[in-house]
């Protein structure tokens, strides 16, 4: 997993006032960088070793034990908190924060280099959302590696954030698919637009204008008379028809799906194929019925296909990834990050998401932590406390009956049950190697 770290995210998660520093364009490597001024406390001027490089280029570059930290060759190193400028000549090309060869340089609100000693995950404020970076990194090269390319057209709702989505793009998967026409502004913005999947009915006239505006393929679900009408009064151009097969929710009965189709194409709609989802099976823990219940619903969805046409047929969840076998593209978005109802399951997948908490008070038999039921997705049940025994959640709070001994202050990690509407509560996840912070990404899906 690359690390990299945001500029502004890793100046707030230290605490330090990054607005102040004005940030300008760090080229590539600068090798003439040639003095620091000290920014908290008065510093004379230092020579930098002509060879000190900055290191990085544009955006985000790799941190590695190989690469030159110019930190290591200040002389005397930083202290800890301590934040400098770096100027070459008048002009200030970059921030260093710490010393100790832990550095973070700056280009624009991006930085190039970071690491960091500061950044760690037991001083986040909390109660806060944490991804381990390797179990991340494993969930997606599995992924990739089982279904690669466009047969897996991750499902963003899960995660809500196109850093990540980014990271599932480079291995391979371009597209994708929405819950929300936010989560299909927000790819289609972030450039990440060139096939996404709105896997909802929508009819609302202003927000299907927006997304036939957006500059991405666009295709929308449609069940009904109504949704096709309102998607070809709106100016959109390609739709799939959302088929019934057994989970209570959208999608037109198998037979209706042809008719559907027919009068989507009267109305100048491209039909790019059906999709199905088998909500009612991805979390079944016996995999056999798994197995058998996918294939009846996918029998359905293949008659409606044989009715409608076209090059699509979508379905499929993290649980039945490696199941079903009759869809063209598997519409998975729990992998990546995971939750405990999936963990569950017999799943190649680790959980990669976790919320630290603090422990706020300690009565004779049971403790509090400060992770309740709106820091958390509850549906699926309680969080774990890993290695306490949770007893409930209530608006702000996770009591539990500890294992071991707790005090006010400790740390706690808290598991998910569901992942989707976990990370929908949070405005940032913390990337995290070990108990080093090396990334914050901004849940920038959120919202309808
Ligand atoms: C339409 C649709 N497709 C696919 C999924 C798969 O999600 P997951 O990866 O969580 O199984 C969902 C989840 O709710 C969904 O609503």
């Amino acid at each position: 997993m690359r690390a990299a770290v945001g500029a502004r995210a890793v100046a707030a998660a230290v605490g330090l006032e990054a607005e102040r520093v004005p940030l300008v364009e760090v080229v590539g490597c600068d090798r003439h960088v040639a003095s620091i001024g000290a920014r908290r406390r008065p510093r004379s001027p230092q020579q930098v070793a002509p060879d000190a490089a900055l290191v990085g280029h544009e955006g985000h570059s790799e941190v590695g034990a190989e690469r030159p930290q110019l930190g290591r060759r200040l002389d005397p190193p930083l202290g800890r908190n301590q934040v400098v400028t770096l100027r070459e000549r008048r002009e200030v090309v970059g921030v260093v924060v710490g010393g100790d060869g832990r550095s973070v340089f700056g280009r624009r609100s991006h930085l190039c280099n970071a690491r960091t000693r500061m950044t760690q995950v037991h001083d986040l404020p909390t109660p806060a959302l944490v991804v381990d970076t390797a179990a991340l990194e494993h969930n997606l090269a599995a992924m990739a590696d089982a279904l690669p390319g466009e047969r897996c057209r991750p499902h963003v709702k899960a995660h809500k954030t196109t850093a990540l989505a980014r990271e599932q793009a480079a291995r391979g998967h371009h597209a994708f698919t929405c819950a929300t026409p936010r989560e299909m502004a927000g790819m289609a913005e972030a450039g990440l637009g060139d096939d996404l999947l709105l896997a909802n009915e929508i009819v609302d006239p202003d927000r299907l204008a927006r997304l036939a505006a957006l500059d991405a393929r666009v295709t929308v679900a449609v069940d009904s008379e109504a949704t096709i009408d309102a998607a070809a009064q709106a100016g959109l151009h390609e739709v799939v028809v959302d088929v019934y097969v057994g989970m209570p929710r959208c999608g037109c009965p198998p037979d209706r799906a042809g008719q559907l189709a027919d009068l989507a194409r009267a109305r100048g709609l491209a039909v790019r194929g059906v999709m199905g989802y088998e909500g009612h099976v991805v979390g079944l823990h016996d995999r056999a019925t798994r197995v058998d219940q996918t294939e009846t619903a996918m029998r359905q969805l293949l008659d409606a296909h044989a009715d409608v046409g076209g090059e699509l047929v979508s379905g499929g969840g993290t649980g039945t990834f490696d199941i079903n076998t009759w869809v063209t593209e598997i519409q998975a978005g729990s992998y990546a990050l995971m939750d405990t109802a999936y963990g569950h399951l017999d799943l190649p997948f680790e959980l990669a998401l976790s919320i630290v908490a603090t422990v706020i008070s300690v009565s004779d038999g049971w403790a509090v932590a400060d992770c309740g039921l709106k820091a958390l997705g509850m549906d699926h049940g309680d969080p774990t406390v890993i290695g306490h025994t949770v007893w409930y959640c209530s608006d702000e709070h996770v009591t539990f009956g500890p294992d071991s001994p707790v005090a006010v202050g400790d740390r706690v990690r808290v598991l998910p049950a569901h992942v989707d509407p976990t990370v929908a509560y949070h405005d940032r996840m913390h990337l995290a190697t070990g108990d080093e912070v090396v990334d914050v990404w901004g849940v920038d899906l959120r919202g309808w």
